[in-house]
């Protein structure tokens, strides 16, 4: 086989063989086929799409490319939720211990944040003695034990979509729907997962800016996920303002917390019992969507997800009182400031990807993967879009550990609009089973 040849095809329009995907990949991540071949391929699909066995073949090619997570000894479905990222999105951290709550095993590995998107990993180190590394037996054990561990990302996963992402990243072809999803599906399958549950993001915070391609995502992941025997359903949710009223890793450890006690955000809530009644149904949790997501509500007002994840934070070295008093355990920023309404009127805008910019900036999130973050930094908001304000009134207090910037303010305020009126965004716009 030649990569010429390959690429011609598909510069042509013509399906590619899953022998011939399956070559370049293996090819690709040898480093036999250079990266200037890889991204005129790219480029290609990038204009003629891949065909749902295109894709199947890519993403199991990519799965291959790399070690896989064996989970096997982990008893029932194991069933991995991923986002596409946004801003403030606090539902892991909520979702593991409700999820495991009803008896459906979580076991996430997961990332750190970088931009303006928190990473899982860094907002449960906020919690003090919280130990990410843990070994593959260990986090085994734990998740047979408790039903739920979160760990860090281990081992040499997925080596070709490291490769792949990052020549897409300097050659114009991140935003392909075949790329974008094997990308993503092929990390979740390379995990160990038995069962996906999918939340693709849509507005100002997300990667997919109107409901048709996130539609046209989702569908080709769930396509995916069942061409490889792995169930999966997918959910289109809000993007277009942060979720919940915390951003910032302590802050949301805080929030999630409130939100296990049944006092949580509504939007942010709400998204959980979404997600979460997907996930325990694929985990085998009721005869519907709407039995499994009763079993979740009755445990997050019965005191039993809470129970959990002081089960599950205790159990992987944190302080687990964190749960009873938050603000006593988690770290405090020195520096705080309310900012105050100019107007009074609605809150009709709250941009995500720049109030999540203004909350890196704050110290919250990383610039560079080198970057240190602070536990402590973020926003709270006190203020959501349709909410009612006075002027002097404050719409969110910004916390950090260094000195709070002028332009921080400023950027803030750009991008919280006040009006006469406001219209409340769809909080979840499609559910796709
Ligand atoms: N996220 C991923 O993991 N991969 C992509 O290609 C795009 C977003
Ligand atoms: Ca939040």
């Amino acid at each position: 086989m030649r990569m010429i040849d390959l690429i011609d095809k598909k510069q042509h329009n013509q399906a590619l063989t899953e022998d011939e995907i399956k070559w370049m990949i293996t090819n690709y991540t040898s480093e036999a086929i250079p990266d200037y071949q890889m991204s005129a391929m790219a480029m290609a699909i990038y204009f003629n799409g891949m065909n749902n066995e295109e894709r199947s073949a890519l993403t199991m090619a990519i799965v291959e490319s790399g070690e896989q997570i064996d989970l096997s000894s982990i008893e029932g479905v194991k069933v991995d939720k991923h986002s596409t990222g946004g801003v403030g999105d606090t539902t892991t951290l909520i979702l593991a211990p409700l999820v495991a709550s009803v008896g459906v095993p979580f076991a996430k590995m997961s990332g750190r944040g970088l931009g303006h998107t928190g990473g899982t990993i860094d907002k449960l180190e906020a919690i003090p003695g919280f130990n990410v590394e843990v070994s593959q037996e260990r986090f085994v054990e734990l998740v047979n034990k408790n039903k739920v561990a979160v760990v860090g990302q281990s081992g040499n996963l997925t080596p070709a979509d490291k490769k792949l992402y990052a020549l897409r990243d300097v050659t114009g072809t991140v935003e392909s729907i075949p790329l974008i999803a094997s990308s993503i599906m092929s990390k979740k399958i390379a995990a160990g997962a038995d069962a996906i549950v999918l939340d693709v993001k849509i507005g100002a915070g997300a990667f997919m800016k109107n409901v048709e391609q996130a539609k046209e995502l989702a569908e080709t992941m769930v396509n995916i996920g069942e061409a490889v025997g792995r169930n999966t359903m997918a959910v289109i949710s809000d993007m277009s303002q942060p979720l919940g009223n915390a951003i910032g890793n302590g802050l949301e450890v805080k929030e999630a917390i409130d939100t296990l006690k049944g006092n949580g955000p509504a939007d942010l809530t709400e998204l959980c019992l979404v997600l979460g009644s997907q996930m325990a149904y694929l985990g085998g949790v009721g005869s519907s969507l709407e039995e499994a997501r009763a079993k979740l509500e009755e445990n997050l007002h019965n005191g039993k997800a809470l129970a959990v994840f002081k089960t599950f934070v205790e159990a992987q070295g944190g302080d687990a009182t964190v749960a009873d008093d938050p603000e006593g355990v988690l770290p405090k920023a020195k520096y705080s400031q309310d900012v105050l309404a100019k107007e009074s009127g609605k809150v009709s805008e709250i941009v995500a990807d720049q109030i999540g910019i203004a909350a890196m900036m704050l110290g919250a999130g990383r610039e560079t993967k080198e970057s240190d973050i602070d536990l402590a930094a973020g926003i709270y908001m006190h203020k959501k879009i349709g909410d009612a304000v006075e002027k002097d009134e404050a719409l969110v207090t910004v916390y950090s550990n260094k000195e709070i910037k002028e332009e921080v303010i400023t950027k803030i305020l750009n991008n919280i609009k006040v009006a006469e009126s406001a219209e409340i965004p769809t909080l979840i716009h499609e559910i796709i089973q």
